[in-house]
């Protein structure tokens, strides 16, 4: 009975050793460097022990950043036109009073023409199916855009719209200068194959600030030519 209670108290003894002996290794200096501390006293704004903070350019300890509204993570932003959230996709749709709606291809706001498969604003996506026949003037639906090798539409069939209808302001004199083919075809003017993105064709087809000619207006047909000619990469010679 003595034996087993001295036994016990020996237990007890070590017990209590190992017990404090164990809280004494685990007293460790925390991140903040702080001994026994719980990380509490350096923490950053995100909670992250000696951390850094927000990102510089995040508005949030998430990463989000901030939205043209104003509101971190809200993922909106200013479109082409400067609209918060707006759907403008091009400069020439910006400019509505109303500032919910975009200009169309027709420069109206709000209004609903587009542009079409061919490049034609407000067009039936018809003309870039066909193609201009070898010596001919006119356009003919058998070929598709695929024929491209067979498509006869170049500089030749451009030249005499600009000369009869442009080149009268705008020849070598300054400014824009339409007189020849490595004039006319520039990156100012024409983005080849996306007669959309081409200001030669927005100007002639009220999608730009200028419509061109000033007075009057190139018929359907020469408007077409063009579209079709820039469609079909704005060559100077088949
Ligand atoms: C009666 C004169 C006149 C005629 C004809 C004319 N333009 Fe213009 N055009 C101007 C003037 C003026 C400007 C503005 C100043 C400038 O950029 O040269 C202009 C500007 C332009 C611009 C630049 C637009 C911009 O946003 O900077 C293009 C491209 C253009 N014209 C193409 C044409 C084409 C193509 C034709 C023929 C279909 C044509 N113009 C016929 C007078 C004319």
């Amino acid at each position: 009975m003595m034996k087993s209670f001295y036994n016990f108290v020996v237990l007890l003894f070590f017990s209590l050793l190992i017990m404090s002996c164990e809280g004494f290794f685990l007293s460790d200096i925390d991140d903040c460097g702080v001994p026994d501390g719980d990380n509490s006293t350096c923490l950053d704004e995100c909670g992250i022990p000696n951390g850094s903070g927000i990102e510089i350019g995040k508005c949030d300890c998430n990463g989000n950043i901030l939205g043209c509204d104003g509101v971190c993570g809200s993922k909106k932003v200013f479109d082409i036109c400067g609209v918060c959230d707006g759907i403008a996709e091009f400069d020439y749709n910006c400019g509505c009073d109303n500032l919910n709606q975009v200009k169309d291809c027709l420069g109206e706001c709000g209004g609903s023409a587009v542009i079409d498969d061919c490049g034609v604003c407000n067009g039936d996506s018809t003309i870039c199916k066909g193609c201009m026949i070898q010596g001919a003037d006119n356009f003919s639906a058998i070929f598709t855009i695929s024929d491209s090798a067979s498509c006869y539409i170049d500089f030749s069939s451009i030249e005499p719209i600009l000369n009869n209808n442009c080149i009268g302001c705008h020849g070598s004199s300054g400014g824009v200068n339409l007189e020849s083919y490595s004039n006319t075809v520039n990156s100012f003017l024409v983005s080849k194959s996306d007669s959309s993105r081409s200001l030669l064709y927005q100007v002639i087809s009220k999608q730009s600030g200028y419509y061109m000619p000033p007075s009057g207006s190139l018929s359907a047909d020469e408007i077409r030519k063009i579209a079709l000619w820039i469609q079909f990469g704005a060559k100077e010679i088949n």
